[in-house]
């Protein structure tokens, strides 16, 4: 896949890409040089002799032409891809547009002859960049990876690039462990790679545990990189859904991974949503006494919530989760190619876990989606909006791994999530029921004056704009709602906790919270319209 470096004159393309190139070891080739080459004469000459559109022709010709090359690392003109055709042939590109402050633009450029548009007669060059600079800014903004030069060397820029390229990792750091986690789009086919797993290391005799749904989509390229990696998987497949969250089910695991010869020594992947993560988990976490386990987080939830912090369970008859451990993984691997063949009511699901880490630690996450409520789920950003989702639970995890004090935070909208769940016997997606938690949340905190209604507003329009639930359905009386919430209370022997929203990036704990205001808000929201 070519790389190409495009953006305003004097943002650094050229010195750029050449040292861009030179670190990943490909071909570099800068558009405007290739140019001059071929013609035979300067681009300022270009224009002169043969006129803009002549030169705007030989650009689309070489953008197709460079395009159907391998790897190189090209560097375009600076107003090549302000024309959307050239944008489209270089579709299938990895393209970065470099940005910088105009002054800095200036300052580069101060002493450059060869640049037509700023010709040593235009009398003043600030402006004109200003001014060349906001034509091009709506086509610029077309392009996905922006990076700012300002203030940055050329190597700078140049890691950063090439950072951009590597799936990111980021860590989780446990009393016990690091764990790394992976996040971009086609890490599934490198798992082995990625982690440099070896049957040096571990024994040769794998499992990787699924379901037959997410199986048939997602299993070969994880057995294939693994068996590259001279390993043995077993693929064991349990039925799909949370009602096979048991310990039945982790019994028959137990039986195939005995079966199959795993050992102390071996290894297990988790390829699914939240229900494999936890049940795969657990019984990585017994088997054995315990062999080291992989997550390869397959819904939005599980990337941005179950796969992070380690704790791994079944379900009782008697309640959820019931039955579990904490087992961090040896590493997670979230392949963003996978979220595109999830459903749309489970990716809408996740978001609402989404936009609870927004609200507790990310503002700028929480502003992103305003701006845009449907991202695209394929990410290969360092600051991707999945890694910056995940990046809030890893941060709180870290600094509370065993879930002694702030990881309550990450239950904001669950109290009352729960409750809407359980009445709605299961029906209601755990994602929707979260979104309106969310809310009577936030509501409950307007009331006690810790948040202003423009936050309230805010958090609700964000949810309905992403096509999550803001209501309390009307046939769930307040009654019943906090009943189920005791119920819940009883069955964790926990008190009844709520974290309240004081604005974005600041929530709080509160366990007073008394019947008459949970009345209050749910009254508040069936009549609200
Ligand atoms: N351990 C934790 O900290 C933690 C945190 C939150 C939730 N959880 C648990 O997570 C579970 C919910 O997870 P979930 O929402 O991922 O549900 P899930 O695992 O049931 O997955 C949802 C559905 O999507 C399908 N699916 C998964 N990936 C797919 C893909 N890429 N393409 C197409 N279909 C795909 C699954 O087969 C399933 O039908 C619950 O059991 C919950 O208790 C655990
Ligand atoms: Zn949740």
């Amino acid at each position: 896949m070519p790389l190409v470096l495009t953006g305003f004159m004097g943002t650094g393309k050229t010195s750029v890409g050449q040292v861009v190139a030179e670190k990943l070891g490909r071909e570099f080739v800068d558009m405007d040089v290739l140019i001059q080459a071929e013609e035979g004469m300067t681009i300022s000459k270009i224009f002169e002799t043969r006129g803009e559109a002549y030169f705007r022709a030989r650009e689309a010709e070489l953008c197709a032409r460079l395009a159907a090359r391998d790897n190189p690392v090209i560097s375009t003109g600076g107003g090549t891809l302000v024309n959307p055709q050239n944008r489209a042939r270089f579709g299938e590109a990895f393209v970065v547009c470099l940005d910088a402050e105009p002054d800095e633009i200036l300052d580069r450029l101060s002493g450059a002859r060869d640049r037509p548009l700023l010709a040593q007669s235009v009398p003043n060059p600030r402006q004109r960049i200003v001014e060349l600079l906001d034509a091009r800014r709506e086509a610029y903004a077309q392009i996905e990876w922006h990076l700012n030069t300002t203030g940055k060397t050329v190597e700078q820029v140049a890691d950063e690039i090439v950072g951009l390229l590597q799936p990111r990792k980021i860590a989780v750091t446990a009393p016990d462990s690091v764990c790394p986690i992976f996040v971009g789009s086609g890490l599934l086919e490198r798992v082995g790679k990625l982690m440099n797993l070896t049957t040096d290391t571990f024994s040769p005799y794998c499992a990787t545990i699924t379901n037959p749904r997410v199986g048939e989509l997602h299993a070969s390229p994880v057995i294939e990189s693994l068996r590259g990696r001279g390993f043995e998987p077993r693929l064991i497949e349990i039925p799909d859904s949370e009602q096979y969250k048991t310990l039945d089910s982790v019994s028959q695991i137990y039986d195939q991974l005995i079966d199959a010869r795993l050992d102390r020594h071996s290894i297990i992947f988790a390829l699914g949503g939240g229900v494999i993560g936890d049940m795969a988990g657990f019984a990585a976490a017994t088997y054995l006494r315990g062999v080291s386990f992989v997550q390869l987080p397959t819904t939005l939830l599980a990337m941005v919530d179950a796969s992070i912090g380690g704790k791994v369970a079944v379900d009782h008859p008697r309640g959820k989760n019931l039955i579990g451990a904490f087992k961090q993984p040896h590493a997670v691997i979230a392949d963003t190619n996978a979220l595109t063949t999830l459903p749309a009511a489970e990716l809408n699901s996740g978001m609402a876990e989404v936009v609870k880490h927004a609200i507790i630690d990310d503002v700028g996450l929480f502003e992103m989606l305003e701006q845009n409520p449907h991202p695209d789920p394929i990410t290969r950003s360092k600051r991707s909006w999945v890694a910056r989702a995940m990046q809030v639970k890893i941060n709180i995890v870290a600094r509370d791994p065993l879930e002694q004090g702030e990881r309550a935070k990450l239950n904001l909208g669950h109290t009352f999530g729960h409750a809407f769940e359980l009445l709605s016997n299961y029906g209601m997606q755990h994602g929707e029921a979260v979104a309106i938690g969310m809310v009577c949340a936030t509501r409950l905190a307007a009331q006690r004056d810790l948040c202003d209604a423009h936050l309230v507003s805010r958090i609700e329009n964000l949810l309905s704009t992403i096509g999550l639930p803001t209501r309390v359905p009307r046939e769930m009386s307040a009654d019943a709602i906090w009943a189920a919430m005791a119920t819940d209370k009883k069955r964790v022997g926990s008190r009844l906790r709520f974290v309240l929203p004081r604005a974005l990036g600041d929530v709080v704990i509160a366990d007073d919270v008394t019947r008459e205001e949970v009345e209050n808000v749910i009254d508040e929201l069936q009549t609200a319209s």
